[in-house]
C-alpha cells in the first residue's frame, strides 16, 4: 500500500520580551542556555515528530501579533512563551483567540511560585494548556500538547468518514506512532471473552498477542475499568516483560456502552507519560468509543 504523504504541519515557536538575553539573563531562574541553542533543542524535537518549526523572537508586542496574523493561515499551531506580555497584553491575548489555531503558553521557569504578579496569565482561557517550570521541556511538553489536538482532530475526521471498525482501529494507532516519537511501541487490543487479543500494533513484535483480562498492566486497566499509567515497568510487579527497552507504560481502556478493547503504548523513556498524554489518549479511546456505539448494533 502507498503511503499518503502529508504536508509538514507547521507550528509558531513565539519567544516574548527579554527572552534573546537568555543565558545571561538570570541563569539561576531561566538556564544556561542562549535563546539559539533552546531553539536548536527544539528544532530536534520537531524533526523527530515530523513538524516544520518556525521561531521567532520580539520585544514588542504589537511584532508579535503581525506574525500571529501573518502566520494564521498556513500554521497548525502555536507554543507559545509570551514573557511579561503573558501577565498583562489583553491585546496578545485577543490575538491568540483571533487566530484561532490550538496554542499552548509555556515558561522556563515556575510562574506559580515566583512573584505574585506572575502568577496571573490573561493569556491560559485562550490556550489548551500551561505549562511552566520545566526548561526546554517546557515547550517539548506544549508542542505534545498541540500535537495531541491535532491528532485528535484527525481521528475524528477519519471516524466522520469511515464505517470501518478494522480501519478506525489502524488509523488509531499509525497517528499516535506518527505523532510522538516516544511513544515506541503503539497498539490496540479487543476484548475477546476473557481475553484481550491485539488487533494491530507498531513496534516491536510481541509475543503477548492475547492476554487474560486481569493480568498484566493490559489486563489490569479493562478489569479496573480505568487508565494506568506505570512510569517504572521493572518496579511494577503487574508488567508482563516482553521487551528489555520498555521503561513505561500506559494503558487506557476504550469503554461505551462496553469496554470493546484498549491503546496500549510502550516507551524506551523513564517516566514518559505524563497528564496530557492521558487527557489526549482518553479523548481519543472516548472518540474510538463512540464511533465503536454507533457501529455496533444494540
Ligand atoms: C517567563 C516568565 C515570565 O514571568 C517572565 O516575565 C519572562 C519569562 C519564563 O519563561 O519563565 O520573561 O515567561
Amino acid at each position: 500500500m502507498k503511503s499518503k504523504i502529508l504536508p509538514m504541519r507547521r507550528i509558531l515557536f513565539i519567544h516574548g520580551p527579554n527572552l534573546n538575553l537568555l543565558g545571561e539573563r538570570e541563569p539561576e531562574i531561566y538556564g544556561h542556555l542562549t535563546l539559539a541553542q533552546v531553539n536548536e533543542q527544539i528544532a530536534a524535537f520537531a524533526a523527530k515528530c515530523q513538524i516544520d518549526p518556525v521561531f521567532f523572537q520580539s520585544n514588542h508586542e504589537g511584532q508579535i501579533i503581525d506574525f500571529l496574523h501573518e502566520h494564521r493561515r498556513e500554521a497548525a499551531g502555536i507554543v507559545i512563551n509570551a514573557g511579561a506580555l503573558t501577565h498583562y497584553s489583553y491585546a496578545l491575548r485577543d490575538a491568540l483567540e483571533s487566530v484561532q489555531l490550538p496554542a499552548v503558553e509555556v515558561h522556563l521557569s515556575d510562574i506559580h511560585r515566583r512573584e505574585a504578579f506572575r502568577h496571573v496569565s490573561v493569556m491560559r482561557e485562550v490556550c489548551l494548556a500551561q505549562i511552566s517550570g520545566l526548561g526546554v521541556e517546557s515547550y517539548r511538553r506544549g508542542l505534545e500538547v498541540v500535537l495531541g489536538f491535532l491528532a485528535r482532530k484527525e481521528l475524528q475526521q477519519f471516524l466522520r468518514e469511515t464505517k470501518s471498525v478494522d480501519a478506525a482501529y489502524r488509523q488509531c494507532v499509525q497517528i499516535l506512532k506518527r505523532d510522538f516519537p516516544k511513544y515506541d511501541w503503539a497498539g490496540i487490543y479487543l476484548v475477546e471473552g476473557e481475553e484481550l487479543v491485539v488487533h494491530n500494533y507498531i513496534g516491536a513484535p510481541t509475543p503477548h498477542t492475547r492476554i487474560p483480562i486481569g493480568q498484566g498492566i493490559c489486563g489490569a486497566a479493562v478489569a479496573e475499568e480505568q487508565t494506568i499509567i506505570v512510569a517504572d515497568v521493572n518496579a511494577d510487579p503487574r508488567y508482563l516483560a516482553c521487551s528489555l527497552e520498555t521503561k513505561s507504560e500506559i494503558v487506557v481502556p476504550i469503554q461505551g456502552r462496553r469496554i470493546y478493547g484498549e491503546i496500549d503504548i510502550d516507551s524506551h523513556t523513564p517516566d514518559a507519560f505524563h497528564h496530557h498524554d492521558r487527557e489526549t489518549l482518553e479523548d481519543m479511546a472516548l472518540d474510538m468509543a463512540g464511533f465503536l456505539d454507533e457501529q455496533t448494533p444494540k
